[in-house]
Order: structure tokens, then sequence, then C-alpha cells
């Protein structure tokens, strides 16, 4: 199985393209399903997550054609890929293929709206928490869809379409936002979302969505309201920057020191972590078409951070940021609000001679002088990358296990440090 080998002890010092993000690849992917028309996607990262998807999405009869290999002008891999579900061939999503990936759940909305049934396998995903289901369920109940639990399946019915509906989320969910604001694009009347997610790839979908004939207007605030249509058609939509992958490649060079330019990324996407690390003692300033991070010399300081639903920090960079809170000075709290069990990472950081004790939902983080290389492990993927950035300055080597987490959802990682000028490879063991 691949590992990813560190030596620690280099600044980072370039620049560094960003990917397409992953998590709106996945609901714009998602979205294909909902016409029998084209809909071309530019800007898709290469990445674990995308390619088991595109199975999925094959299963259920969609084509799928690769056009450009990679962008001129760009050192990144992104592709356009086109996606034409002309015949929904199969309205079931297997065990086998969803328990892989959770959001793959989410083709229960697109299924439902434009076939009138679905039966998708309950998600499995990051062992991060118990991530249940319900919000979907109550949501798309509130859209006239019957549903039913059996033998771990979603049996979801419609036989004479969606009608629009106004509904409150109990609690936010990205995925549960996307779903509904699929389903309802095709349902009969308005429906109107509230308690809706707020996270850029929410309206990066609802901006997709819009090209291909919905009615959606609010995207970007908690009150959704999508008119709905008889049908959408195919569109050409560019995937917006990840954030989580620009936020992660920020605290790398917060931990290191160094100067990079993080590419083809936008600050408004993610300006609650960029303050934090800006309180850490880092410089960070847009710049034409991205964001320079910058520290030289001087200590990292220590702050407290909760994460939250956006535009609050994000739980995706709460693994990353208590990587770089390791070499703080002094102590810092952090609290993870969204989800029971994400700090895996800690015992691994501690491997690598992080002080870290955990009440809660809550880790009080003191910063040590130095971190020393060893294997890691690492059960989910922002905790796998949190290790990466501490073993860019732990001395000696540190090799983390298990890649596969990394290639869920960040592409060309080594690749990208390494121009940089740390010490990453990739080795098959
Ligand atoms: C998405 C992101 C993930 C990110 C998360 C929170 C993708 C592919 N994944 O995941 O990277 O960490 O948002 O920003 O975009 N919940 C329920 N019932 C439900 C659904 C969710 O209780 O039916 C809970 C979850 O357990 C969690 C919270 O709601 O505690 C937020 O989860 P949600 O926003 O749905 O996360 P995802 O959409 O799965």
């Amino acid at each position: 199985m691949d590992r990813i080998k560190i030596i620690g002890g280099n600044e980072l010092n370039g620049i560094i393209p960003i990917s397409g993000a992953k998590n709106a690849a996945l609901p714009l992917m998602i979205a294909s399903l909902l016409t029998d028309d084209t809909l071309t996607l530019e800007n898709l990262p290469r990445l674990a997550d995308v390619e088991q998807l595109t199975r999925i999405l094959g299963n259920h009869g969609v084509d799928v054609s690769v056009s450009g290999r990679r962008e001129k002008q760009s050192q990144s891999y992104a592709r356009t890929v086109s996606f034409t579900a002309r015949h929904i061939v199969d309205t079931t999503a297997p065990y086998e293929l969803v328990s892989k990936m959770r959001a793959s759940f989410w083709v229960i909305g697109p299924l439902l709206a434009r076939m009138g049934t679905a039966k998708v396998s309950l998600p499995g995903g990051c062992a991060i928490g118990t991530r249940p289901v319900d919000l979907f369920i109550d949501g798309l109940e509130a859209l006239g869809a019957d549903i039913e639990i059996e033998n771990g399946y979603v049996i979801a019915n419609a036989k004479s379409g969606l009608k629009g509906a106004d509904f409150e989320f109990s609690k936010v969910s990205v995925g549960a936002t996307h779903v509904m604001m699929m389903a309802a694009t095709l349902a009969k009347g308005t429906t109107r979302i509230s308690n809706a997610a707020r996270e850029p790839e929410v309206s990066d979908l609802a901006k997709c969505l819009n090209a291909m004939g919905a009615k959606i207007s609010g995207a970007g605030t908690s009150v959704i309201t999508i008119e709905g249509v008889t049908s959408l058609s195919g569109a050409r939509h560019r995937v917006l920057p990840d954030r989580i992958e620009t936020g992660t490649y920020a605290m790398a060079v917060a931990m290191t020191g160094g100067d990079v330019v993080l590419a083809g990324t936008s600050s408004d996407l993610l300006n609650s972590a960029l303050d934090t690390l800006r309180t850490t003692g880092t410089e960070v300033t847009s710049v034409e078409n991205g964001i320079r991070v910058r520290r030289q010399g001087g200590d990292i300081q220590p702050v407290d951070v909760s994460t939250d639903p956006f535009p609050g920090f994000p739980t995706d960079l709460q693994a990353q940021f208590m990587g770089l809170m390791t070499m703080a000075n002094g102590v810092s709290k952090i609290t993870e609000t969204i989800f029971e069990n994400r700090f895996m990472h800690v015992q691994e950081l501690a491997r690598l001679g992080a002080n870290i004790s955990l009440d809660g939902q809550t880790a009080t983080v003191t910063g040590v002088k130095e971190l020393k290389g060893a294997p890691v492990m690492a059960t989910d993927l922002r905790a796998s990358s949190a290790l990466v950035i501490a073993g860019l300055v732990a001395d000696g080597e540190t090799n983390v296990n298990r890649v596969y987490h990394l290639d869920r959802g960040f592409e060309q990682l080594e690749e990208k440090l390494t121009r940089c000028g740390a010490n990453v490879s990739r080795v098959s063991d």
C-alpha cells in the first residue's frame, strides 16, 4: 500500500495551483442525472472520489466523456468532462458503491425528481461520526415523497411527481441542502428552504442548475427559493476552486515558513480561516488570481477556534489547524461543533511529539518546540493532511500511511509540495 514519505525541515516557496473543489465537483456531477442533455464540467479535479462517483453514475446510465486532458497554461491536471444521462437505466444505487463514499447517497434527489423513484443504500464515507440521513428524508418528504427504509436501503417514491413546499431544516446540512435544491428544481410549484447551508459549494451548484434552466434564488443565504420547472437542459460550468485545499496549503506555509502564492483561488471562499491564520502571525494577502501566504521567522501564535457552518471556520480545516497549533508558542483550544468524532488525528499527532489533551468536543493544544518524524496513519481525509503539515516540519522522516485517504481529496499533493521545496515522495511498498 502506498505511503507518503516526508523529510521535514524545508520551507515552502513558490506557486501552488489550487484545483477544482471536490465538494463542489461531486454534487455538480450528480446534477447531470436531472437532464437527458449533456452537462459539461470544466476544472474537474482528478481525485479518487470523482472516479468513484463516475462509476456510480455509470451504473445509473450516465455516459462520461473526457475532453481536455490538461488545461492549457495550467500546472494542474484538471479536466473537462461531459456527463450525459440520456437514459436512466437503473434507479438503484447499491451498497457496494454507495458505502465507499457518503456523497453518492445524494443521487437520491435527482433520481426521485426525474424518475419518480429511487432506491439508495444508506451511505458510508469518512469515519468521523454517525452522519445520519434524517434531514434528507425530512426534506424529500416535505416535497411529497413516500419514504421507507428497508434492508439498509432508503426507498423513495413520488409517482405523480414532487410538489414544491416551504421547509425549514432543523440543522444545517450541506448534503441535505444540495439534495433538496436539486429535487425541487423539477417539483411542481415553488419550494422555500430555510436554514439552508450557505457553503460556496451550494452557491456553485445553484449557479450550474440555473445555467441548466432551473429557477433558484437565494443560494449562499440561509433561505433558498426554487421555482420548479418541467425539465432542465444541458450546460457548461466551471467547478469553483477548492477552499479546503487552499486552506490546507495556507496552513502548511504557516507551519514551515516561506512565501507561496496559492493560484486560481479566492480569499472570499475562506475568510474565516484566513483571518484565523493572520492572527497566528502569518501574512495573508489577496493577489491577482490568488492568495499570497508568507511567514518569515517569528513564532506561530496560538489562536482558539471553533468550527461552524459557513461562513464560520470549516470543520474540514480543523485537523490541519490543529497540526499548525502543535508548534505554536503557547496554548490553543480547538472546538469541533459539526461532527462528534472528528479528533482521530490527535493520537497520531501525539506520535510526532504533539502535546494535546481532549475534553469532549474541545482539544487543548500546548505548543511544543519540536516535532519528531514517525510513522503515522490517518482514518480520514482531512486528518491525513494534518499529518502531512506536521510532517513538513518534524525532524527526520515521517511516513503517512493509508495514502488512499489523501487521494480522495488532494490532487497531486506530493508534486505540489515538492515544487515548492518540500521533501515529499510517494513510496509503494
Ligand atoms: C459536507 C462535506 C464535508 C464537510 C461537511 C460539513 C461534501 C462532499 N462533504 O458533508 O466535507 O465536512 O459538509 O461542512 O461536501 N446530519 C444529520 N442528519 C442528516 C445529515 C447531516 O444529523 O441527515 C449532521 C451530520 O451528522 C453533521 C452535520 O449534520 O453532524 C453536518 O453534516 P453535513 O453538512 O450534512 O455534511 P455532509 O454534507 O455529509
